[in-house]
């Protein structure tokens, strides 16, 4: 399956706290196609966030897909929990362990969509014995952790390396690039072959009012 339209996943991690319901509310109302949510453990990466109570109480705030970027390790004994909160798809990385291919299993059994996520020094060819499983490829243009970071430039011919994997499947696998991205950005990664920009800091800034401004500039790439 060649390249799909694109769409937009604004990350949550970039919203104001506080009002987390409503801001849920207005980036869906904005243009939002995803609304991603990054769960981190303070363990596989440097940062905590959020668990499956969260998830649960912001699902009655938008009808579009949650996608869970989980960024904890291992992720195994979570999946059921995000599953029951209203997750739509479940990313994985491949490090968070122990055993990608059964991992993936379970995000299937539990009738979701399965993503694995490759960090900057994951090379594309991982994903290759897992392709068949898989709803999503997450490629990370920052380290996982932080929002606000600076893309690195370097993952441009990785996002074209899965862009080949994806397309000789023949299936509809999403490729997905999280880190970094702006108005500046999105059109090298869309050239590369991305078809789902995540975006917290340019989603979000500038308060609700600038809301669907931001996303259409994303879309539009300028
Ligand atoms: C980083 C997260 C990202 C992050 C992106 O670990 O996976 O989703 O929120 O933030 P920006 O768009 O600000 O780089
Ligand atoms: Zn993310």
């Amino acid at each position: 399956m060649s390249q799909q339209p694109i769409r937009i996943a604004p990350s949550v991690l970039s919203a104001d706290f506080a009002r987390l319901g409503e801001e849920v509310r207005a980036i869906d109302a904005a243009g939002a196609d995803y609304i991603h949510l990054d769960v981190m453990d303070g363990h596989f990466v440097p940062n905590l966030t959020i668990g499956p109570s969260v998830v649960k109480a912001l699902r009655p705030f938008s009808d579009k897909p949650f996608d869970v970027h989980l960024m904890v390790s291992p992720a195994d004994s979570w999946l059921k929990a995000f599953a029951d909160a209203g997750a739509d798809i479940l990313t994985v990385h491949p490090e968070a362990g122990p055993h990608l291919h059964r991992t993936l299993q379970q995000i299937r059994s539990l009738g979701r969509r399965a993503g694995v996520a490759l960090n900057p020094a994951t090379p594309a060819t991982f994903i290759e014995p897992v392709l068949d499983m898989v709803d999503l490829v997450l490629v990370m243009t920052v380290n996982p952790g932080f929002g606000g970071q600076r893309f690195i430039e370097s993952q441009l011919p990785k996002i074209n390396a899965v862009r080949r994997l994806i397309d000789l499947t023949g299936r509809r696998i999403d490729l997905e690039v999280d880190g970094g991205i702006t108005p500046a950005t999105a059109p090298d990664a869309i050239a590369a072959g991305a078809d789902v920009l995540v975006a917290g800091t340019a989603s979000f800034k500038g308060g609700a009012a600038q809301y669907a401004a931001n996303i259409a500039a994303l879309r539009g790439g300028s």
